[in-house]
């Protein structure tokens, strides 16, 4: 349950063509075999629920990108596409490559403002949001979760019913006089709050067309309380219109979680061409800060190439950190609440730790 700054309780592509540099679609591989057994179809399988909860942080599949022949967890049993066993893939990270753990901060702010995009829906954006967020938290910073989708599906995701909130991420974009820490809401999660949205998010978009700076509405809503937090996540809507660029105007840096699946590509190349027309012509300091490989399957060779040829496209600036697809996110989300709270010792509260030390590192 959320509960507001004031302490009171409220329930809350297809591109024409690829970019150059990126492989034509025909250089894409596609998994012409069978995908593996019983073990292949994870939708309704946690993935990661086999792994030795011994392995610790180091669980997180790690990849080496120099490696074009690993492929996370690639090995002679891809020939045949027989299941890999997650363990094994666990064994290839070697300890040196964990990214260390941050340093503890004695102030905070002013805040990194990340905006967490992809035109593609369903492809990890919020359960990422506030599982970074999270784990941003549990690291000691003060996260701020701007739900800026009218599915208001972040807030749900933080047990807040966002229909029955007065004031909402919308009132901000449009009323002079709404001030924004009346509308943050503090959470469950210590050093992690809340700027909920819920449908009336979609008429904003209307009504900032006609409006003069209407790119830049979020970035003057967000000013007055960057100095209070280390890190703004923005969980942006599954498009490319107003919000999104206001999202990518108030941001400086951008995180694409992209699923790890065949046609995800060509998406996050027309994105990363948005990304450069905003950086030229509405904000020159943003940058890409990396692209996030989420509903990894180690056990299916489908799965493994398309991240390989992701590396290969898009190289350092895919993260090290793979998002294993797992059933306990759903589980998570219903419960409202972070992977890092409903499943502390999981394969996927893991991985979002090393996501944030990852994205500190960066
Ligand atoms: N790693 C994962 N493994 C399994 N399921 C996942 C994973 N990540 C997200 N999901 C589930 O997939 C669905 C879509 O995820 P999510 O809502 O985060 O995507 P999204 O990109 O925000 O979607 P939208 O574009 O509609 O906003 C949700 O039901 C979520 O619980
Ligand atoms: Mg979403």
């Amino acid at each position: 349950m959320a509960k507001s700054k004031k302490g009171k309780e409220r329930k809350a592509m297809e591109t024409e063509g690829f970019e150059p540099g990126l492989p034509s679609p025909d250089v894409l591989p596609m998994a012409s075999e069978p995908e593996a057994g019983p073990a292949g179809g994870t939708d309704d399988a946690d993935a990661g629920s086999s792994l030795p909860e011994a392995a610790g942080e180091s669980a997180a599949p790690t990849l080496d990108l120099q490696d074009q022949s690993v492929g996370a967890g690639a090995s002679a049993a891809d020939e045949t596409d027989q299941a890999a066993p997650v363990e094994e893939a666990n064994a290839e990270v070697p300890a040196e490559r964990r990214i260390p753990d941050p340093a503890p901060l004695t102030t905070h702010g002013p805040a990194r403002i990340i905006a967490m995009v992809n035109q593609k829906g369903g492809v990890g954006k919020t359960t990422s949001t506030v599982s970074l967020g999270a784990a941003l938290a549990g690291y000691g910073r003060k996260v701020l979760l701007v739900d800026f989708d009218p599915q208001g599906a972040l807030s749900v995701a933080l047990g807040v019913n966002a229909y029955e909130l007065d004031l909402t991420v919308y009132n901000l974009l449009t009323q002079s006089d709404c001030h924004v820490g009346d509308v943050i809401l503090s959470t469950d999660v210590e050093g992690l709050d809340l700027l909920p949205s819920n449908i009336d998010l979609s008429a904003a978009e209307v009504q900032l067309v006609s409006e003069v700076g209407r790119e830049h509405a979020l970035g003057r809503v967000l000013a007055p309380i960057v100095d209070e937090y280390d890190i703004v996540l923005i969980d942006c809507q599954p498009s490319l219109g107003l919000l999104t660029l206001n999202a990518l105007s108030a941001s400086s840096g951008v995180i694409i979680p992209m699923e790890t699946e065949y046609f995800a590509l060509r998406g996050v190349a027309l994105l990363k061409d948005t990304i450069d027309k905003v950086t030229s012509r509405l904000n020159p300091n943003l940058e890409v800060i990396g692209v996030l490989a989420t509903m990894y399957d180690p056990r299916t060779l489908h799965s493994r190439e398309v991240l390989q040829t992701v590396q290969q496209a898009f190289g350092d600036t895919v993260f090290q950190t793979v998002i294993n697809r797992t059933v306990k996110f759903p589980d998570a989300a219903v419960a409202g609440e972070p992977i890092t709270e409903f499943a502390p010792s999981s394969t996927g509260a893991d991985a979002y730790r090393q996501l944030a030390r990852e994205v500190l590192a960066r």
